[in-house]
């Protein structure tokens, strides 16, 4: 079977073979990153173009980190100090992108579905780096291999417990999926309000509005950022009523397993939903998340873009 994939926009329709076999290609870029000339030169003569509309420092910076260690070529476009910013619309900054010969978008972008519409209008291929509430593929991609790295623990013996903002959560929708699709338990907690009961139509998943039922022997625990930018106070009432209640910390992990790790995909909130010594502890696999993207961003450019020749 071949993986090389031809978007990478979500997880619908790749095979569980093309997800392990990023895994393999990611312990081998990691080797690249370990020696002292970090680079090599299997994209050279290709092409990535990063097209932020909503910030990042994680994903956007590994990403073109990920394609200057493959000798691709790296162009940033950002919409402040682009002529989107002017009233260019999205098709005529892809059209105008195209002209100078990309290979590969990243693309984050508020709406969901900007990545399969971009998909629609260009020949190069797309990699989802946020869209909307929907998708980061990538992030739950390194998510999972820092686990499994980490902990050496099977997904299929693995219970997932995600805490937090689910409802604004893009990264907990990916990693539901990923972790699901790899054989891991996934429960989903929060407050009634951070936590739509629809999300409970996602296969493999239960939602549990109760911290310490949800934690009940628990192999990782993921914290999601609470979005403050996004949340009314019909959401969630106080800042501090959250934090008593949902905060995850050394005490809330008692019911979890001996061994549980920690993980968040950043950026932190530092004593509001995770306890700040906590992310800076032994549990703690925060660091390994934000090292692993690179090499994880660089399999995933690899296999979009090796084989396909360049235009
Ligand atoms: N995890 C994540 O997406 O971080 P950035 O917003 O910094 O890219």
């Amino acid at each position: 079977m071949s993986t090389q994939l031809e978007h990478l926009i979500d997880f619908d329709g790749v095979p569980i073979e093309t997800i392990h076999a990023i895994f393999e290609t990611t312990e081998v870029m990691a080797q690249v990153l370990e020696r002292p000339v970090k680079r090599v030169p299997a994209l050279q003569g290709f092409t990535v173009a990063t097209l932020f509309f909503e910030d990042s420092t994680r994903t956007r910076l590994s990403f073109e980190r990920a394609a200057r260690a493959q000798s691709a070529d790296v162009m940033t476009f950002a919409r402040g100090g682009s002529s989107a910013s002017k009233g260019e619309s999205l098709r005529d900054t892809v059209a105008t992108l195209d002209a100078l010969h990309v290979d590969a978008y990243v693309v984050r972008h508020p709406a969901a579905g900007v990545p399969r519409q971009m998909a629609q209008w260009t020949k190069a291929r797309i990699v989802n780096a946020g869209d909307g509430r929907r998708a980061p593929p990538t992030q739950a991609l390194l998510d999972a291999y820092t686990y499994r790295q980490a902990t050496g623990r099977a997904f299929e013996d693995t219970r997932l417990v995600i805490i937090g903002d689910v409802a604004h959560s893009r990264v907990a929708r990916s990693n539901a999926s990923l972790w699901h699709a790899l054989g891991a338990e996934v429960v989903l907690c929060g407050p009634p309000t951070l936590v739509p009961p629809a999300l409970a139509a996602l296969p493999g998943v239960r939602i549990e509005t109760q911290l310490d039922v949800a934690m009940e022997g628990a192999h990782a625990v993921m914290a999601l950022r609470i979005q403050r930018e996004r949340l009314t106070s019909a959401r969630l009432a106080s800042l501090a009523a959250y934090t008593a209640q949902y905060q995850v910390n050394e005490e809330r992990l008692a019911g979890a397993a001996e061994d549980v790790v920690v993980m968040h995909p950043g950026p932190l909130n530092r004593d509001v939903e995770i306890d700040g010594a906590l992310a800076d502890g032994p549990r703690s696999l925060i660091t390994k998340q934000v090292a692993n993207g690179v090499p994880v961003r660089m399999a995933v450019l690899y296999h979009l873009l090796v084989g396909k020749g360049s235009r």
